[in-house]
């Protein structure tokens, strides 16, 4: 056996897809040993947030082993029996959540308004075994959320958990902002998250409670000296989400914020290599974010191991606030 758990070692850091499982020796491994490695090769791709789910075991095992690690393989998720509806699925910290939610059992629905990125992630997703589906969704618009949500319905029978993650900046202090785009960043930063809570929690309720996270920003809590748009939209989104985890307690329905610091995504592609440089020297841990790091607290939040967290705001900054 430790030849093979050898070899077993050797693939899981260079697999993406399904594993392919063959142990050297003929003999039969035992429902316990073939467990514990299909526990390493599970977890790591879920910690590297790379999408391979259903590790493919060939080789020679019992009948009765075989049926207890089927069982094992339906249920290894911490949102098993979930399904969630992500906004902004096509990109940055909303596709990492795609990725991540599917590793861990839920089924995703990714909406988004870049299509052909969207489609890319849930075939990605699909491609690793998990179960995800992309449909258009412009936040800002009633009718692309009530879409959305008779789309996670009608196909995965129910909604459960919702991430308000769709947003946009751009870095404008109060005198060169213009009033068309100030409507603009409120429209989808702010009026996008209230339009999706609305949406979804009626279908949370008759599923018999849900989880809600909005993804704020870290300028949902502190000021800088620009970007005045967005930071009204991030604090519109911060105490939302306090006043909707108050309105819904009863019901079963949990709202959390998140206020993530300088993550590595698209949404700061306007940033020079030396902001780049600076961001990373501020910042204690001395590295922007990796939008899994984000995505990974919505996974505590939106699990039932979080069944008493309501109302608070998780920064996941680095370190950035503490100072
Ligand atoms: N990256 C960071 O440093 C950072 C920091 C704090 C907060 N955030 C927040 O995280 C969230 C995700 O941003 P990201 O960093 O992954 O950026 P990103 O640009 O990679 O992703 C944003 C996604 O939102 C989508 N989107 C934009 N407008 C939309 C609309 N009207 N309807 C539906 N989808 C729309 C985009 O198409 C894109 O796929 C945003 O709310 C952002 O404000 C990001």
């Amino acid at each position: 056996m430790s030849g093979t758990m050898k070899s077993l070692a050797h693939c899981r850091w260079e697999c993406k897809y399904p594993v392919v499982f063959i142990p050297k020796s003929r003999r039969k491994a035992s429902y316990g040993e073939v467990r514990q490695m299909l526990g390493e090769i599970f977890h790591e791709p879920a910690r590297q947030g790379i999408p391979s789910l259903i590790p493919t075991i060939t080789g020679t095992c019992s009948i009765a082993d075989n049926r207890l690690l089927r069982k094992e393989l339906i249920m290894p998720g911490r949102l098993a029996g979930k399904v969630a509806l992500v906004s902004g699925g096509a990109s940055g910290i909303g596709a990492a959540h795609v990725r991540i939610f599917a590793v861990e059992g839920a089924k995703v629905i990714a909406g988004d308004i870049q299509e052909e990125m969207g489609k890319a992630v849930v075939g990605e997703v699909r491609r690793g075994g998990g179960e995800a589906t992309f449909v258009r969704l412009d936040v800002s618009k009633e009718s692309d959320w009530a879409h959305a949500v008779r789309e996670a319905v009608s196909r995965y029978g129910k909604l459960t958990t919702l991430i308000n993650n769709a947003g946009i900046y751009w870095p404008q202090g109060i005198e060169a902002e213009t009033l068309e785009k100030w409507n603009k960043m409120i429209a989808v930063n702010q009026t996008g998250v209230w339009l999706g809570m609305k949406a979804a929690v009626p279908e949370m309720r008759r599923a018999g409670g849900g989880a809600i996270v909005n993804i704020s920003s870290l300028y949902g809590i502190i000021g800088s000296p620009s970007s005045i748009s967005y930071h009204a939209s991030k604090g519109a989104v911060r105490i939302m989400s306090k006043a909707a985890a108050l309105e819904y307690a009863r019901q079963g329905i949990r709202v959390n914020s998140i206020h993530p610091g300088q993550i590595e995504t698209p949404i700061l592609a306007g940033l020079t290599p030396e902001q780049n440089e600076q961001i990373k020297a501020a910042t204690p841990v001395g590295r922007m974010g990796k939008p899994e790091e984000i995505a990974y607290g919505s996974l505590y939040l939106c699990s039932d191991e979080a069944a008493y967290t309501t109302g608070i705001e998780l920064i996941i900054d680095g370190g950035w606030s503490a100072q």
